[in-house]
């Protein structure tokens, strides 16, 4: 029976890794082993997740599976700050006939569009349910999306857009370029 166990034990794993992409973690005050242990030992607990690799280097965690929030308290239950690595978000243009400019916008868990300031008028159409967090003035706050349920904003907006949860959220932007 042995190559059913095998074949089984794959998929499993298969399975676990196209749930969600690595997440990394930077945690400054990483210095030596005895933090690796530490920290592996804590993370290594927490449900769902498939492996755990600490960096001394780079002061990085890169955790594959998990909920990130949960990974966070797991690092600081072990004696560390840590804080999320983000990514870039995606931006795909869609149309610019000079009147308006539609953007896709696709935020992977832990991704962001970097400090931005909009030129133009916007209306925002989510496309999955979730939320955002938005970082502007120095003040952080989170931005609940429903999909179909559109918002509009004024050119000058100047903010960061980021994705801090465990799954992915997307939205439709229309720029008004004419007015
Ligand atoms: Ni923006």
């Amino acid at each position: 029976m042995w190559p059913v166990a095998g074949y089984g034990a794959l998929s499993l794993t298969k399975k676990g890794r196209t749930m969600a992409s690595p997440m990394m973690y930077l945690v400054p005050e990483i210095s030596c082993e005895h933090c690796v242990t530490a920290i592996t030992a804590e993370v290594s607990q927490v449900p769902n997740v498939a492996s755990v690799e600490v960096n001394i280097d780079a002061k990085t965690v890169t955790v594959e599976g998990g909920e990130s929030s949960q990974i966070v308290a797991a690092i600081d239950e072990a004696g560390y700050d840590a804080s999320r690595i983000r990514s870039a978000a995606t931006a795909e243009q869609q149309l610019d006939d000079g009147v308006v400019r539609v953007t896709r916008w696709t935020f992977p868990p832990g991704s962001e569009t970097g400090a931005h300031v909009h030129q133009y008028d916007y209306v925002v159409v989510p496309i999955t349910n979730g939320a955002l967090t938005i970082e502007a003035d120095g003040e952080t706050t989170v931005a609940p999306l429903a999909i179909g349920v559109s918002y509009q904003r004024g050119k000058g907006v100047d903010h960061n857009v980021a994705n801090d949860g465990d799954v992915e959220v997307a939205f439709v932007e229309v720029e008004l370029l004419d007015r």
